[in-house]
C-alpha cells in the first residue's frame, strides 16, 4: 500500500471524544517506551507525526491519524508505567480499556512487545484479556535491531510457548525495528488486506 496522505485529526481521552467517522481503525498498544509512536512514524514515513521520547509515558492521549482519507492509525498511551501514581494509572488504563472494548471501528489492535525480554506477566495478562474480550489483535516484536538473530528467535519462541499455554491459536506476529526501518511493508500489507476485505 502506498501512503499518499497522513493527517493528524485529534487527541482524545474518552471514546466519546474520538472522531465520529466510521472508518476502520488500527491502534497501537503496549508497555510505555516499547516504541508505539516510533512505529507509527515508520509506517507513515514521517518522523515528526507521533511524539517520541526516551522517557516512558510520553503519549498520554488517544491520537487519531487519518491515512489516505480512508483508515486511521491510532497511537495509544502505554500501560504499566510505574512513574504515574496508582490512582492515575487506574484512570488511565480504564480509558484505554474503554476505548478498546467500546470502539466499534477498532479493526485490529497491534500489541507491541519489546523483543529484548522474555514473556512479561503484564503483557501476557493484557493479551489474555484481549482474547476474553474477543478483540482482534496482532503482535509486533519491537526494537529487533537491539537483538542478535538467535536471541531474537529464542525470545519469540518463548512468547509463542507462553501464549500456547492459554490459547489454541496464535495471533499474527510481526518483527519490527523503527531504527532500522524493518517491518513496515509486512504491517502495511496486513492492514491493506483487512481494509480491502472490509470494503
Ligand atoms: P510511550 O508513549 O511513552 O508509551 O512510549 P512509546 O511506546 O510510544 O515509545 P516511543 O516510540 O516514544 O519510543 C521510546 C524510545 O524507544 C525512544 O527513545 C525511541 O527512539 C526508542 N525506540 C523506538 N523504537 C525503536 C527501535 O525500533 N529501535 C531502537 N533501537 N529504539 C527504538
Ligand atoms: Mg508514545
Amino acid at each position: 500500500m502506498i501512503i499518499k496522505q497522513t493527517q493528524f485529526i485529534k487527541s482524545s481521552t474518552t471514546e466519546a471524544q474520538c472522531p465520529k467517522s466510521t472508518n476502520p481503525e488500527f491502534a497501537f498498544i503496549g508497555r510505555s517506551n516499547v516504541g508505539k509512536s516510533s512505529l507509527i512514524n515508520l509506517i507513515t514515513n514521517n518522523h515528526k507525526l507521533a511524539k517520541v521520547s526516551g522517557t516512558p509515558g510520553k503519549t498520554q492521549t488517544i491520537n487519531h491519524f487519518l491515512i489516505n482519507n480512508q483508515w486511521y492509525l491510532v497511537d495509544l498511551p502505554g500501560y504499566g508505567f510505574a512513574q504515574v501514581s496508582k490512582k492515575d494509572r487506574g484512570n488511565f488504563e480504564q480509558y484505554i480499556r474503554a476505548y478498546i472494548t467500546e470502539r466499534k471501528q477498532l479493526t485490529c489492535l497491534f500489541v507491541l512487545i519489546d523483543s529484548r525480554h522474555e514473556p512479561q506477566a503484564v503483557d501476557v495478562e493484557f493479551i489474555n484479556w484481549l482474547g476474553e474480550q474477543e478483540i482482534p489483535f496482532a503482535i509486533i516484536f519491537t526494537k529487533t535491531d537491539k537483538m542478535k538473530p538467535l536471541a531474537l528467535e529464542r525470545n519469540v519462541e518463548e512468547y509463542t510457548k507462553k501464549l500456547l499455554e492459554f490459547w489454541d491459536e496464535l495471533p499474527p506476529m510481526f518483527l519490527s525495528s523503527s531504527a532500522h526501518k524493518v517491518g513496515r511493508d509486512e504491517i502495511l500489507d496486513y492492514i491493506e488486506s483487512i481494509v480491502v476485505s472490509s470494503e
